[in-house]
């Protein structure tokens, strides 16, 4: 008994002495462990006489029991040392300013579309859309462009590699073949359904290309086409929806002019101007004694009509287009065509919009 009070003390003090996780479990392995120091003796009680046995079996088992309390109680003491001695290492200092985490910002040629879209959703268009790279029946030919004709050349297109059957295919070099491709699949539509032509009436903002580079002109910009077509449009319909939405674009009062011009796709062709003044070197659109052009116009030209398999005699309307780029440059201050595409995120940051705010009619185009 004395050997075993012996061991007894012996391991206890091995277990409050244990400094961390890993001796502890050392010191339960080699005393309560399958060949540990405990173990082996209970084994022997196999050997001892029954009365033997009585006495020493009992004991045996209390001294486990005890072990066993004492290294679970001295586990739990280790894992809250530990804990504690990694807080007080491991200190956040929640008094710091939190890191600063950047918010994109909306470009302003999609803050413009946005707005334009906005405006003429409200006047009841659809917004259209067609591919970048065209062919030369949607890009010239259906607007009645004539073959060989010096328009084709004022656009300064680029052009695709020939393909195999000798035809040509370009970047667009505007937004107006998208107007093709909807009156095309409004015809189809209305052929299918063995209905009249549904009145159109969309916009069509997008990408379009053209080889010519300076402070107003980049390689790449941005315009939007309208286009209405209805059996009693007019060009009347053509100037009230075009000067609501200078003023509702510019959020101010805009005086416009319209000044005959040509353009193949329209007859008569028309060029809009805003009214401006320049003050101290600024440019306030709206009023003023200054007329700059803004966009294109007209009615659209009965070879159009006819190109896409639609009567002259019962259809027409109007149709028009202009840069996005611009009017954000003008709507915005923003002096230099090519720093929109330059992506410089401080040029962005300043002249970007917020991402948190969706232009509408309700609360405001821009803020
Ligand atoms: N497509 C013309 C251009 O890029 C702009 C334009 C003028 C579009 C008159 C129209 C229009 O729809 O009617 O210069």
């Amino acid at each position: 008994m004395d050997d075993t009070k012996k061991l007894e003390d012996e391991i206890t003090a091995a277990i409050v002495g244990a400094s961390d996780e890993a001796v502890l479990e050392a010191v339960r392995v080699d005393a309560l462990g399958k060949k540990g120091r405990v173990s082996l003796l209970m084994r022997g009680l196999g050997k001892m006489v029954p009365e033997e046995r009585q006495v020493a079996g009992p004991a045996l088992n209390a001294l486990k029991t005890r072990l066993n309390d004492l290294i679970a109680a001295r586990k739990e003491a280790l894992v809250e040392l530990a804990l504690n001695a990694r807080l007080a290492t491991e200190k956040v200092d929640i008094s710091l300013p939190a890191r600063p985490r950047p918010m994109g910002a909306i470009h302003p040629v999609s803050q413009v579309m946005d707005e334009v879209a906005v405006i003429f959703g409200d006047m009841g268009f659809a917004v259209a859309e067609g591919p970048d790279i065209e062919d030369d029946f949607h890009n010239f030919t259906a607007l009645n462009f004539p073959p060989d004709h010096p328009a084709r050349d004022q656009h300064d297109t680029f052009f695709l590699n020939e393909k195999n059957d000798g035809s040509q295919m370009v970047l667009r070099t505007h937004t107006s073949p998208v107007q093709i491709r909807t009156m095309v699949a409004a015809v189809e539509r209305a052929k299918k359904a063995g209905t009249d032509l549904e009145p159109i009436r969309i916009i069509a903002p997008g990408r379009t290309y053209r080889c010519d580079s300076d402070q107003t002109h980049t390689p790449m910009f941005h315009q939007i086409e309208g286009l209405v077509i209805d059996k009693e449009t007019h060009m009347g319909h053509l100037k009230g929806c075009l000067t609501d939405f200078m003023a509702t674009f510019f959020e101010t009062k805009v005086s416009t002019r319209f000044r005959p011009h040509h353009f193949p796709f329209t007859e008569p062709s028309a060029e809009m101007d805003i009214g401006y003044a320049r003050k101290d070197g600024q440019i306030l659109i709206g009023q003023g004694d200054d007329w700059m052009e803004i966009l294109g116009c007209g009615m659209v030209h009965p070879n159009v009509l006819i190109s896409v398999g639609i009567d002259p005699d019962i259809y027409q309307g109007f149709a028009f287009g202009m840069g996005i780029d611009r009017l954000a440059m003008l709507k915005y201050g923003i002096p230099d065509l090519r720093d929109f595409f330059a992506a410089d995120a401080r040029w962005l940051k300043h002249y970007g919009f917020s991402p948190l705010h969706q232009p509408n009619l309700a609360t405001g185009l821009s803020s």
